[in-house]
């Protein structure tokens, strides 16, 4: 028998896990919490959005011209994201008006491309999350995941939230925003909001923050035994 050289294939680039899903799933803590857990750069996409959102409503921007709000996408820096304003419910609406331009996405496509591609020392990876990054930003992912709740439970989870920020808010009011917000992420025609094909899909209606992590790092483990 003659012996054939193999050759073996090593993976150098930085791993990904792709965190999809509705507004107030839970995504983002999940993210968190396993981006510290794993020791992995955490990026929360959203943020880009709510950041042109803030500059589109700062400039008095025309929210139908997307040509002029992908100009504003292009100036957003990572400084800017760390702005508490970014979490208020009118931005996050904003944020959602601008998300449907493909002008503005592309405006964006760069930063989160280059961010899970050099996620820079010391990490070994990156975990984005967001509404479009196992089918759009990152297809390639290592682990995609798409996370949901009931819009009962989400809107209760963010009025919670906008309390503690100190915002005067009814929850009728979170519900009609949410209902509104759904509606506008999975219905436009840029990057609508949809499970990627080979993402895992995680209901955390009746989880607690804590068992839905303990759930997402088994299967993260499962998928990258070697991390
Ligand atoms: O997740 P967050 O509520 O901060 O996102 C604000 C809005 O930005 C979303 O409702 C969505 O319209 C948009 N977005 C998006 N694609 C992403 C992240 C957020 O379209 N990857």
């Amino acid at each position: 028998m003659t012996k054939t050289a193999t050759k073996t294939t090593i993976k150098t680039t930085p791993t990904t896990i792709a965190i999809d899903g509705t507004f107030a799933s839970g995504k983002g803590t999940l993210a968190k919490k396993l981006a510290a857990y794993f020791g992995y750069a955490y990026l929360d996409t959203g943020k880009l959005y709510r950041a042109v959102g803030l500059r589109a409503l700062e400039a008095k921007a025309d929210f139908t011209d997307g040509l002029a709000l992908a100009k504003l996408a292009k100036k957003v820096t990572a400084k800017e994201l760390d702005n508490p304003v970014l979490k208020s419910g009118p931005v996050g609406a904003a944020a959602s008006k601008v998300a449907i331009y493909a002008e503005v996405r592309a405006a964006l496509y760069d930063f989160q491309r280059g961010f899970a591609a050099n996620p820079g020392s010391p990490y070994k990876g990156a975990i984005l999350d967001g509404r479009d990054i196992g089918t759009v930003i990152c297809p390639d992912a290592d682990v995609k995941l798409y996370i949901d709740a009931s819009p009962d439970v989400r809107a209760e989870r963010r009025y919670k939230e906008l309390l503690s920020y100190g915002e005067d808010v009814s929850l009728a009011k979170v519900t009609a925003d949410l209902t509104e917000r759904d509606n506008r992420d999975q219905n436009r025609a840029e990057a609508p909001l949809k499970p990627a094909v080979n993402a895992h899909l995680l209901d955390t209606t009746n989880l607690s923050i804590d068992a839905a992590f303990l759930r997402v790092k088994a299967l993260v483990e499962t998928i990258l035994p070697h991390k």
